[in-house]
């Protein structure tokens, strides 16, 4: 039987795609407000400016592609039964054609009723006010913003509580409850965090302090020990 590989993603991994990150310098969140942008009292107070940034973020995601990272998490299935928490709301595991992929923050290619989360819609143009759900309420974009419930968050923890492998690719583990999945892992089952910056007081986790791109060498070395039973 294949071994379970649970890999979590975040903004870094689409990095070497083009996508900004959010607490990087020059990320998304130094030049825009969090609060304003990304939290439902933001939404509540200036929903065109919301959807403005949405809208920006979603035509952006027509002139990018997946990288190397992205497919060498497809091609891992080769040899691992391997699901994907992603943080990210591009649609870049997707067009790497992934198999198994869980969305924390929701996604930016949905859109979904203001009132009711549980009507959502294929979504890949521009939201505007006057872009009405099925049940005649307001379009707002598929993302879990600050302040709302994370809907997928049990779903994830059962993942990282059967995986045999954790690895964590290009995120700063600073928003919770996603960061808290770590914490899940069975006791003897390795965890790999991929990321350019150090993370700290963590000495049971193995780093690779590179780019995502740049760690998949190293990251079929370590695996290439756990691919067999
Ligand atoms: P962050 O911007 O907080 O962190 C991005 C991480 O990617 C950092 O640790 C960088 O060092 C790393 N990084 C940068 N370039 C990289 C590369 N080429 N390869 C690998 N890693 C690289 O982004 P997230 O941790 O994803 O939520 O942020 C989590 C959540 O905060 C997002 O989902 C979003 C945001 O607010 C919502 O908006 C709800």
């Amino acid at each position: 039987m294949k071994k379970k590989i649970v890999v979590l993603t975040g903004a870094g991994i689409s990095a070497e795609s083009g996508i900004s990150t959010f607490r990087d310098s020059n990320g998304l969140w130094e030049n825009h407000d969090i609060m304003e942008v990304a939290s439902i009292e933001g939404y509540h107070r200036n929903p065109s400016l919301v959807q403005d940034f949405y809208n920006k973020r979603r035509r952006q995601l027509l002139e990018v592609e997946p990288n190397l990272a992205h497919h060498f998490l497809k091609d891992l299935e080769n040899y691992f039964d391997v699901t994907i928490i992603t943080q990210n709301v591009d649609d870049l595991h997707e067009r790497a054609n992934s198999s198994k992929i869980i969305h924390l923050h929701g996604e930016l290619r949905k859109a979904r009723s203001e009132y009711n989360e549980t009507v959502v819609v294929d979504w890949s143009n521009d939201i505007n006010i006057g872009d009405f759900a099925e049940d005649g309420y307001q379009l707002r974009p598929h993302i879990v913003w600050f302040g709302e419930m994370v809907p997928m968050m049990e779903t994830a923890i059962d993942e990282v509580l059967q995986a045999d492998i954790l690895i964590v690719i290009g995120t700063s583990l600073q928003v919770y409850p996603a960061a808290s999945l770590v914490d899940y892992t069975k006791n003897n089952a390795p965890v790999i965090y991929v990321d350019p910056t150090e993370l700290n007081n963590n000495p049971s986790i193995i780093q690779i302090q590179k780019k995502a791109t740049e760690a998949i060498n190293d990251l079929k070395n370590i695996l290439s020990d756990y691919s067999v039973e």
